[in-house]
């Protein structure tokens, strides 16, 4: 049993998952040492948090070799100028308004708010990815967001109206920190917003990919209200979002802010009749991703010794967990395709699967593609229009295998 990271309460286990190594540690070769930590999820029975029971120090998963580049995708690029409309919406009335994002990666959002000449400032502790947002011309802070750094950026750029993250949050294991950060930070009027993949859609699709040593926390309406309110903030308004398998938006305000939308309430009663903030609720999701990974190693394995060849389609950081505690490695997928640079030429993590530029995925097709990155499915499925058509087959898994 462990402790609560939010309020110190004893937590409960949800699901264990073994050794896993780092989600994002790609390997130079197969021989290289690989550092493993105890993947299990927890939740807190006290303020609802979902999170993992054993974290990893951030400077080992985010430092100058992070692999996530968010700019890998057109639904993504597109997603995340949504974002910069709805931010420039909200500012329109303020005179010399100044917005910052915690984890700025390559710089895909706020390049828009660059180039509308808005005041802005990223936060980024991963080097590489920092320094693609300041070769956009990006203003960026390279460090992690707390207390301290939120003094700093108010001393040199005064308070925020809008403080926003994208798949940063649940990355941040002392979350009160940043929440102190924030109160720092952001006006008094201001707002704070963030999304990252929605608990209740993890459930619903047993999704269990999803968690990794980065997502040290899973979401719900129920969690953040309660963290909100420890933080003398509000949760104000939800949205439900598309991206990376279903995520949340969730928008915070200080305590002197107005009332709550009718959307928070009714996604408050979705959380509760699904028993997200149960533990004995738990066992159902636990049986499903069991099932679903017996499931897909089987009609891999059949597949491969009927003589096919299976590739897999995108070396995501999900695919660590998916791949590892399904037993699934070089034996079964030949390699898998992706398109980032520096994912390119190395080996997956733990399993060992060469990871192969989409170039060479193009000419080989093989019959059957796993499809790993199933979150981008829509864009996938169009982009590869061509070799289904040509035969080829993608398998998926969530909330069940899949060949299509
Ligand atoms: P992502 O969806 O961000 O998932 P995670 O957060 O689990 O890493 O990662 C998508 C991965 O798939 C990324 O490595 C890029 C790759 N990819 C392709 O190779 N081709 C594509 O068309 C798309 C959309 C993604
Ligand atoms: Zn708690």
């Amino acid at each position: 049993m462990g402790k609560c990271k939010v309020c110190s309460h004893k937590t409960e286990s949800i699901m264990s998952f073994g050794k896993m190594p780092i989600a994002n540690g790609f390997i130079s070769s197969v021989s290289d040492d690989e550092f493993v930590y105890e993947l299990k999820v927890d939740i807190c029975p006290a303020c609802f948090m979902v999170q993992l029971g054993e974290t990893v120090k951030p400077d080992m998963m985010f430092n100058e070799n992070y692999h996530f580049i968010s700019s890998t995708s057109l639904v993504m690029i597109k997603h995340f100028e949504g974002v910069a409309s709805e931010i420039t919406g909200i500012i329109s009335s303020e005179k010399s308004p100044f917005v910052a994002e915690l984890g700025c990666n390559d710089g895909v959002m706020l390049q828009h708010l660059l180039s509308r000449k808005i005041r802005h400032l990223g936060v980024e502790p991963s080097k590489n990815v920092a320094q693609l947002a300041k070769n956009k011309g990006i203003e960026v802070l390279e460090d992690f967001f707390n207390s301290s750094t939120a003094e700093n950026i108010v001393r040199r750029h005064g308070q925020a109206d809008v403080v926003c993250g994208s798949n940063v949050m649940c990355h941040i294991e002392d979350i009160n920190s940043v929440f102190d950060g924030i109160n720092i930070l952001l006006k008094d009027n201001g707002i704070f917003f963030f999304e990252d993949p929605y608990l209740f859609d993890i459930v619903k699709k047993s999704s269990f990919d999803q968690i990794y040593d980065e997502h040290v926390y899973y979401f719900s309406g129920l969690s953040i209200s309660e963290l909100a309110k420890r933080h003398s903030m509000k949760l104000v308004d939800m949205a439900h979002q598309d991206v990376h398998g279903g995520s949340m938006r969730y928008y915070l305000k200080k305590d002197n802010s107005r009332v709550i939308s009718d959307r928070v309430k009714e996604l408050f009663s979705k959380e509760k009749e699904c028993k997200l903030h149960e533990p004995d609720s738990y066992t159902k999701f636990r049986d499903n991703v069991n099932h679903i990974c017996k499931d897909l190693k089987n009609t891999l394995l059949k597949l491969k010794k009927a003589g096919n060849r299976i590739a897999g389609y995108g070396a995501t950081s999900k695919s660590t967990t998916l791949l590892n505690y399904s037993g699934i490695g070089p034996e079964i997928i030949d390699y898998i395709s992706d398109i980032t640079p520096t994912k390119i030429n190395k080996y997956t993590p733990g399993t060992h699967i060469p990871v192969k530029p989409y170039e060479f995925f193009k000419t080989d097709y093989p019959p059957y593609t796993l499809l790993l990155a199933w979150n981008h499915e829509k864009e996938i499925l169009e982009k590869e229009k061509d070799y289904r058509e040509k035969g080829g087959k993608f398998i998926t898994f969530f909330p069940e295998v899949t060949i299509k």
